[in-house]
């Protein structure tokens, strides 16, 4: 089936064919012959490059362009939302029958908010969280959504991200019945269960467009399940590096899987010393500017320095610890073919498109903490397996695992290369994950009564796999426990939330979470201080990940707990009488010092090393402590503690930014981050009144601040800049380099 054929607007077509696709892929023929161009819900389940995006492309269109509708879509992962949000703006320039541009839109942020402003858009793709959050305020224009697009569906099967997804669809299929719903999936054992819940079609095809090899690789020998075998050179002790130097060497690119953040970057160290001495002049020249582009965005730290060490050897390595700007610029590195071999973690094994022409997973067991060692799915192993050979890319792909036995590989040929994927499984019916969403399907108006509560779910995948009535045991205890809390009230048959727990819900924190700050605040701790504060939070069920004190650092926080006792929202427990829950009070001591000592200007460096978290942890602990603190100033202000106000809304600030109360003029300006405010301060610029007075070749003079950024500055206080002065430092160009990047 050629595009031209298709029934969709001519325009589409045209960008489609300039895009260099003119003939429909047998699972995207299948969809259309399913009616998915004519409205039906469908679920897609096709193996991974083969296409399903093209196919949410056309609906998306037809329904922008002939129906004057509105389209959803809702991916995992920010990085996902990302690649799609790129793909779509290539429909941009085409114009609607308003003759308005088909506009796109992308909103994975804050929680907090309804983001009216995306009512303008054709097109919004977002994560499902945020999608979960919009819902809960009950933003306006969902009601106008006339397809929804649901990306990499099988993750229903994932117990973090499993129920956020379930439970928005459910509410979608209430909110918007006469919606399309256009479902896309991995190849699992029972997609039709899943389009029966979706009261869709459903279709299951195998079939890539390019060929995928998947194989074990068992000391130097690659075997592969089609008998192909081949030996690679014995370079190194490693084998997977030999075997990643191999692709390589002919041309290609290797992406290794590794289990940990801690092993990725490892695998990407000893990959650089092999990497490094074959790569040509001008690519190492091209490889040194992207190092330098590394040093010069973010904060540097040891992580930054060693990521671009890296790249100035062909390799790097990519986790949830890098920050944003780093992570992208090592995917347009791999992209553009600089970064030759590329270790990460399995946050790039879904649905995006990378020029990999090898995989290789390393670790098909994974590390759970309080659990040990467990092997993958197939279902997982496939999603990495098949981020080789994409259409786009290569001609051929391989997947290899690395077995260090003969027993070891018969058992991963067997075990994944073999193996069919899972069946997908609900999540939902965890009391701590469902607390959240009865309570948000109350304040949110999508039941009224316990049997609307019930009846809506009795419509997730949950109760469609399962018994009903085991989740009913378990709304009817959260529902106790929300009445007994004053999140709900009881009138009759009806049911309706209070203020405060309408309010928890639009936060999008757990109702324990709420608990824990109102009877805080309430109840205060004898003396106030940061601490105080930051342990509330670092409490709260939320707060994740949770740290636990090494055995080397219970005496120093037992001590500092006993200093700080009367800082504290709650009583310490008793060492002698609860061991257990003393420790963990002392795992949220550290948790509160480790966000103490980063609103204290301690360097990122200095905190990973006195507490032994990780970069990414860290990250993510900032970020949640930074929401917690919002939502504690909401709930204090609902409860009329104004006294506490100033105080949450600096702390917020100041977990945001990662300053002392002192730097907060500064660092509203824009291009200022920690380090440079820290700087003008020290040189006695403490306002921004001296900064309107000095002079600007006194800003120049500073460390990391160039001449854009001291008339950046400038401009941002009301400072006047004269023409003669700026020509002047305009041509001191040296630092420039550096202070383009907010520092
Ligand atoms: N009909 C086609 N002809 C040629 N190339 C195509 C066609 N359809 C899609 N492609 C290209 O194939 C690549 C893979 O497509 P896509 O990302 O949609 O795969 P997918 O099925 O979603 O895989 P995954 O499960 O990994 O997410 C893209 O680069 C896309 O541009
Ligand atoms: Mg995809």
């Amino acid at each position: 089936m050629r595009i031209e054929e298709l029934s969709i607007p001519e325009s589409v077509k045209e960008v489609i064919i300039k895009s260099g696709i003119t003939e429909l892929y047998p699972p995207q023929k299948e969809a259309v012959k399913a009616g998915a161009l004519e409205g039906k819900n469908l679920v897609l389940a096709s193996p991974t490059a083969s296409g399903k995006t093209l196919i949410a492309e056309l609906c998306a269109l037809k329904h922008v362009l002939e129906e004057d509708g509105k389209v959803l879509y809702l991916t995992p992962l920010r990085a996902l939302a990302s690649e799609k949000y790129q793909e779509f703006k290539k429909y941009a320039m085409i114009r609607k029958k308003s003759g308005r541009r088909i506009s796109v839109g992308i909103s994975t942020g804050d929680y907090d908010r309804s983001d009216p402003w995306l009512e303008r858009y054709d097109i919004i793709v977002t994560t499902n969280e945020k999608a979960d959050s919009l819902l809960r305020h009950r933003t306006r224009w969902i009601n106008a959504i006339s397809l929804v697009v649901a990306d990499e569906v099988h993750l229903l099967n994932d117990a973090d991200r499993g129920p956020t997804l379930e439970v928005v669809l459910a509410r979608l299929m209430q909110t918007n019945p006469d919606a399309q719903l256009l479902a896309l999936s991995a190849t699992v054992r029972n997609a039709e269960e899943a389009a029966e819940w979706l009261k869709a079609a459903s279709i299951t095809m195998e079939w890539r467009p390019v060929v995928l090899k998947e194989g074990v690789l068992l000391h130097d020998e690659a075997q592969f399940r089609d008998g192909d075998a081949f030996k690679i050179k014995k370079a190194t002790k490693d084998s997977v590096i030999n075997l990643a130097m191999h692709m390589v060497r002919s041309g290609g690119q290797a992406l290794i899987f590794a289990g940990t953040r801690k092993n990725s970057v490892g695998v990407a160290k000893r990959a650089s010393l092999t990497v490094g001495p074959i790569l040509s002049k001008p690519l190492k020249r091209s490889l040194t500017r992207v190092a330098e582009q590394i040093l010069t965005s973010g904060e540097r730290t040891r992580i930054s320095e060693s990521l671009a060490e890296l790249v100035r050897h062909g390799t790097a390595f990519h986790h949830a610890g890098l920050g944003g700007a780093h992570r992208k610029r090592i995917e347009d590195a791999f992209r553009d073919g600089k970064v030759k071999i590329l270790a990460a973690t399995p946050t790039l094994a879904f649905g995006v498109n990378l020029p990999a022409r090898m995989v290789v997973i390393h670790d098909y067991r994974r590390y759970e903490p309080g659990y040990g060692y467990y092997p993958i799915t197939v279902l997982e192993y496939k999603q990495m397996a098949g981020r080789a050979g994409r259409p786009r890319y290569d001609k051929i792909g391989e997947a290899l695992l690395i077995a260090k036995t003969e027993d070891e590989r018969d058992y991963l040929m067997e075990s994944y290369v073999l193996a069919k994927p899972e069946r997908i499984w609900s999540k939902l019916a965890v009391e701590r994950i469902l607390r959240g969403h009865v309570l948000a399907t109350i304040a949110a108006d999508f039941a009224h009564t316990e049997q609307g509560i019930y009846d809506f779910f009795s419509k997730t995948f949950y109760a469609y796999q399962y018994d009903p009535h085991a989740i009913k045991d378990v709304i009817a205890k959260i529902l106790k426990f929300l009445y007994e809390e004053a999140m709900i009230k009881f009138s009759g048959d009806d049911v309706y939330a209070t203020k405060f727990g309408r309010r928890i819900s639009e936060l999008y924190i757990d109702p324990v979470s709420g608990v824990i700050i109102r009877d805080a605040l309430l109840n205060r701790a004898p003396l106030l201080a940061d601490i105080s504060f930051l342990h509330m939070i670092a409490h709260m069920p939320d707060m994740y990940p949770k740290l636990r004190p090494y055995s080397r650092e219970i005496d120093e926080l037992a001590l500092l707990v006993e200093e700080h006792r009367d800082e504290f929202m709650m009583d310490v427990p008793n060492e002698w009488a609860d061991r257990i829950a003393y420790e963990e009070f002392l795992g949220e001591a550290k948790l509160a010092w480790v966000l103490g000592s980063w609103i204290k200007e301690i360097t990122e460096d200095g905190i990973i090393e006195k507490f032994r978290v990780q970069p990414g942890d860290l990250y993510r602990l900032i970020a949640t402590g930074r929401w917690l603190l919002y939502a504690s100033h909401e709930i204090a202000a609902l409860f009329g503690h104004k006294d506490l106000l100033p105080n949450l809304t600096e702390l917020t600030e100041r977990m945001q930014k990662g300053v002392k109360k002192e730097l907060l003029p500064l660092v509203r300006l824009e291009g200022i981050g920690r380090v440079r405010a820290r700087i003008l301060h020290n040189t006695g610029l403490k306002t921004i009144s001296d900064l309107k007075t000095a002079p600007l070749e006194k800003l120049v003079g500073l460390p990391l601040i160039g001449p854009k950024l001291a008339k950046k500055i400038k401009e941002q206080v009301g400072g006047f800049v004269k023409q003669k002065d700026w020509k002047k430092l305009k041509s001191k160009k040296s630092l420039e380099q550096q202070a383009l990047t907010k520092y």
